[in-house]
């Protein structure tokens, strides 16, 4: 059995205030043992997050680490050992912001993934197709090939200890959801593209569904077999949407 896992993208939100409103809105939240629950704030709050969720119930995460594991002269990057020792254990690795706003590239996020495992982070490699690609039919070719990049430069057994994040592109922030067909079918594809290079690993590892997640649309795609949890935007930003979510993962 996967434990399911919630994690809650905050993006670039948050200001001193907001960010304490939330954290007290987060220790309010009745949450399920059954469910991983984790937050990646903006790097800025990671330090007071990670104070703030002194029960230890939720994981805190980066959204970003650089493409080096140790501290050095990087102006303006975070390694990931520097994560460790403010208090993460996760990190995100490819979210499409990056991949698109960002320009990070295929090679840039392979580095940045081994780095994360290099220090001890989990990282959660997103991967998903824009709308025109969906259009084109190309939904599993692309979601199969930016997988299929990381396990060629790093092998399938980075996956033993690792999470993969479906979102498609069209439902970030948009309001657009993939039903849950829609999602369990390229659910299934990951799964298969795993098992085919090591069963047990594909097994095991947690496949989240990302993408105008909330509390009204979360069980139905939960439920569907090969979708182990999700990575919510928008909803993360309040606690009792959030919340709501993760108890819809325990059911
Ligand atoms: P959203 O974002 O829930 O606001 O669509 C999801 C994500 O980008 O991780």
């Amino acid at each position: 059995m996967r434990r399911p896992m919630v994690a809650g993208n905050w993006k670039m939100h948050g200001t001193r205030a907001s960010v304490a409103e939330l954290l007290e809105g987060l220790s309010d939240q009745s949450l399920p043992d059954s469910v991983e629950v984790a937050v990646f704030p903006p790097l800025l709050f990671i330090d007071r997050v990670v104070e703030g969720l002194q029960n230890g119930k939720i994981a805190v995460g980066a959204q970003n680490c650089a493409v080096q594991a140790e501290q050095g002269a990087l102006t303006g990057e975070t390694a990931s050992s520097q994560l460790v020792d403010a208090g993460c254990s996760l990190v995100l690795v490819g979210h499409s912001e990056r991949r698109q706003v960002i320009g990070e590239g295929e090679q840039q996020l392979i580095e940045k993934f081994r780095a994360a495992q290099a220090a001890g982070l989990t990282p959660v490699l997103c991967i998903g197709e824009t709308l025109e690609e969906r259009e084109a039919g190309q939904t599993l070719n692309i979601v199969g090939s930016q997988l299929g990049s990381v396990i060629a430069a790093l092998g399938i057994e980075a996956f033993t200890h690792a999470v993969i994040a479906y979102e498609p592109v069209w439902a970030i922030g948009t309001g657009l959801t993939a039903t849950p067909q829609q999602a369990q079918d390229v659910h299934a594809a990951i799964r298969a593209q795993l098992t085919a290079a090591d069963a047990k690993v594909a097994q095991a590892v947690r496949l989240l569904y990302g993408g105008s997640v909330k509390a009204a649309n979360a069980a139905e795609l939960f439920g569907m077999p090969d979708i182990d949890g999700g990575l919510i935007g928008g909803a993360s930003l309040n606690a009792d949407d959030f919340g709501a979510i993760c108890r819809a993962a325990g059911n």
